[in-house]
């Protein structure tokens, strides 16, 4: 059987850092408010000149040099996001045009926070059906530049960042399964009211940034973290207990909390970097990866399940051995 194994993960964060206590002179909030709620203590911003690409090319350039792999070996460029550098081109082709490489289809996928497993299940059905031998799949964002700053309810859980992993095909297990979802009747609890069809014109005053009714998206990403990591389980006749590490998309500590609860799985499997990074959307996940893997926690042959939410609704799971 033919498997995408995960050659090489690398990640960018700007260095730029916006703590707690740096938001409370800029809002109405407090470090006790933001660590209570969402166990967010710090968030990496974007300065001048970085961008979703340019952080994109810096995670990429890491997760080849770990695979050993040039650029132009890859069959492939996917980027989640939906906080793309431009409309158009997709950010892809920046990312490979940056890496000095040309004739490998490279596209965005947008699936907000579940970007990066869209991606991934994205690429592996290349793999599968093969069409790829080597892949660079990425999650990549800039979302504090579509953050109102005068709205507290959203402004303070955002950051920016970029994860990538290299994928090159293999006969030794890699990604074992993926599941990927979407419900477009929730737009309203989690957009931009701003788009090309609605308010995107020079006359008007638009308003691009985030809108997210918390509450509400709140219930429905414990809920479905719970129902998709064990679709994704059930689907390969396993057991929680075969999972070494659990990486979630970092929204929200408590919503990461309660989602381990409902799958019994210890604190001490969860990989968590919300309070490090805020929630990056499709970067969190490729970022926790690369961080528990330079740190030595996760190991070549342990199994790791991957669940997104995100707007849309959309949801996503992968299960590999790494
Ligand atoms: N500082 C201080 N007070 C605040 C802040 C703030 N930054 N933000 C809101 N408050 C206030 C509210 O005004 C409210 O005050 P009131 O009681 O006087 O009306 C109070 O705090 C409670 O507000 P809630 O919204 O009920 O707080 P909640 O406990 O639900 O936490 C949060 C809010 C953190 C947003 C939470 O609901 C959450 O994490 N939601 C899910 C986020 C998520 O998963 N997003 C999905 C992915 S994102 C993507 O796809 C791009």
């Amino acid at each position: 059987m033919t498997y995408a194994r995960i050659a090489g993960v690398g990640s960018c964060l700007p260095e730029k850092v916006l703590t707690n206590k740096d938001l409370e002179g800029m809002m109405d909030t407090s470090d006790e408010w933001i660590r209570e709620r969402t166990g967010m203590k710090r968030r990496h911003v974007a300065g001048e000149g970085e961008t979703t690409g340019s952080m994109s090319l810096i995670a990429a350039q890491r997760a080849l040099e770990m695979a050993g792999m040039a650029a132009d070996e890859l069959d492939m460029i996917v980027v989640g996001t939906c906080t793309p550098d431009k409309i158009i081109p997709a950010t892809a082709t920046i990312v490979q045009r940056e890496l000095g490489i040309k004739g490998c289809p490279a596209l965005d996928v947008n699936a907000a926070c579940s970007g990066f497993l869209y991606g991934l299940d994205y690429a592996n059905r290349y793999f599968l059906t093969g069409g790829a031998k080597k892949a660079l799949v990425i999650g990549a964002e800039t979302l504090t530049r579509i953050v109102n700053w005068e709205d507290r309810t959203t402004a303070v859980l955002f950051g920016d960042g970029a994860g990538a992993v290299v994928l090159e095909v293999s006969d030794e297990p890699g990604i074992l399964a993926t599941h990927i979802h979407a419900n477009g009747e929730f737009e309203e609890l989690l957009h931009t009211t701003g788009g090309i069809s609605r308010g995107f014109d020079a006359s008007c005053d638009r308003d691009g940034f985030v809108r997210m009714e918390g509450n509400a998206v709140f219930k429905r990403a414990v809920a479905t973290f719970d129902s998709i990591a064990r679709e994704t389980v059930a689907d390969l006749d396993g057991h929680l207990d075969d999972i070494d590490w659990f990486i979630p998309h970092q929204a929200n500590m408590r919503i990461i909390k309660a989602a381990a609860k409902k799958l019994s799985m210890p604190m001490e499997r969860v990989i968590s970097t919300v309070d490090e990074h805020a929630n990056t959307s499709a970067a969190s996940i490729p970022l926790a990866l690369d961080l528990a893997v330079r740190e030595g926690r996760i190991k070549r042959g342990d199994t790791l399940l991957m669940a997104a939410f995100g707007a849309g609704f959309t949801w996503g799971s992968a299960m590999l051995k790494f």
